[in-house]
């Protein structure tokens, strides 16, 4: 069985360093998101303390990573796609907070801290994630002209709107809090879960790297094949997380899909079937680029990350 191998620690690429990789992009964009957000003391302190809170907790930075990869993969300067890159990373922080709330999943854990509801209080835990999804677009539209024309930077929004929003994101937290309340549901919904709660972001995040570099049509078709398989594979392998991860390497409580009544991977196919569909996944994303060479070499060892990560 392909799941099997899972078990062992495997290279994740022996081609690149890819921990590495990581590091220097997380860096460069952990340090343009403290410049963009608003300063701890800046009035009203209590809202923008909140806001950093869960921005600097943690967090892999998945997202704009796959961004700024993308943006290089497509033959661009990933310097264009780093506000870009930041906005997804406020957005995807919005929604964490979002999910975490008492009337969505109700989780006290999230990046290793307790969540902005328990630290803050429900109604600035609600106003630092709308503040951050509003930011988002702020960072996009106002972002250097000599980086992003006028045209690029709203062809960036209208990929952010469709990504977020109920098309997109929200309408998978939607559909996934819908089908709580139902004893089972089938393959189609909850694959549109998946691919709308977490695939639209993490396509997105890939898509607007490509319109950052000026992509061609061929080369952003097969970049959206890959965001999709990833996407859908994060989600895979997130799921697989909360049954056989724990609450100390993924800094956020397990065991509480089954609980909660959520619609995962492992509750309809196992944990053995769900690894294997996710690691297909990731072999057709990577398969999806073979054309982009070598400066896609981070996106194909990202794929494999996705699926045989920890955290
Ligand atoms: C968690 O996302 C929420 C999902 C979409 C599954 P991540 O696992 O990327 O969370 P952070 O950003 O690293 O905290
Ligand atoms: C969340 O999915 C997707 C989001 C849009 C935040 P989950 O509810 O499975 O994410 P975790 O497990 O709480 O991180
Ligand atoms: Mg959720
Ligand atoms: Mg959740
Ligand atoms: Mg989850």
């Amino acid at each position: 069985m392909r799941g099997s191998h899972l078990l062992k620690p495997v290279p994740i690429s022996d081609k690149m360093d890819l921990k590495a990789y990581l590091e220097e992009k997380r860096t460069r964009i952990n340090g343009a998101l403290d410049r963009l957000l608003p300063k701890d003391h800046d009035y009203p302190p209590d809202l923008h303390r909140a806001m950093r809170y869960s921005l600097f907790a943690g967090g892999k930075r998945l997202r704009p990573v796959l961004t700024l990869a993308a943006c290089e993969a497509a033959g661009g300067d990933a310097e264009a796609a780093l506000a870009p890159a930041c906005a997804m990373e406020l957005i995807h922080t919005y929604s964490l907070i979002h999910d975490d709330l008492p009337a969505m999943d109700d989780d006290d854990l999230r990046r290793g801290v307790a969540t902005s509801h328990k630290v803050f209080g429900e109604a600035l835990a609600i106003l630092a994630g709308d503040a951050l999804l509003t930011l988002a677009f702020g960072v996009v539209v106002d972002g250097a002209p000599s980086l992003l024309s006028e045209g690029r930077r709203l062809q960036i929004v209208s990929e952010m709107v469709r990504a977020a929003g109920s098309w997109g994101m929200v309408g998978g937290q939607a559909v996934d809090i819908l089908s709580e309340r139902v004893p089972e549901i089938d393959l189609p919904t909850l694959e549109y879960i998946h691919t709308h709660k977490t695939g639209a972001m993490i396509r997105g995040a890939v898509r607007i790297g490509a319109l950052a570099a000026d992509a061609t049509e061929a080369t952003m078709t097969a970049l959206t094949l890959y965001g999709d398989r990833v996407g859908l594979a994060f989600q895979i392998a997130d799921d697989v997380l909360d049954v056989i991860g724990t609450e100390k390497q993924l800094g956020k409580q397990v065991g509480h899909d089954h609980k909660r009544g959520k619609k995962t991977y492992p509750g309809l196919y196992g944990v053995a079937e769900s690894r294997d569909r996710a690691l297909e996944l990731a072999d057709d994303a990577v398969a999806a680029i073979g054309k982009l060479g070598a400066p896609a070499e981070p996106l194909r060892a990202i794929a494999h990350y996705i699926v045989e990560r920890v955290n």
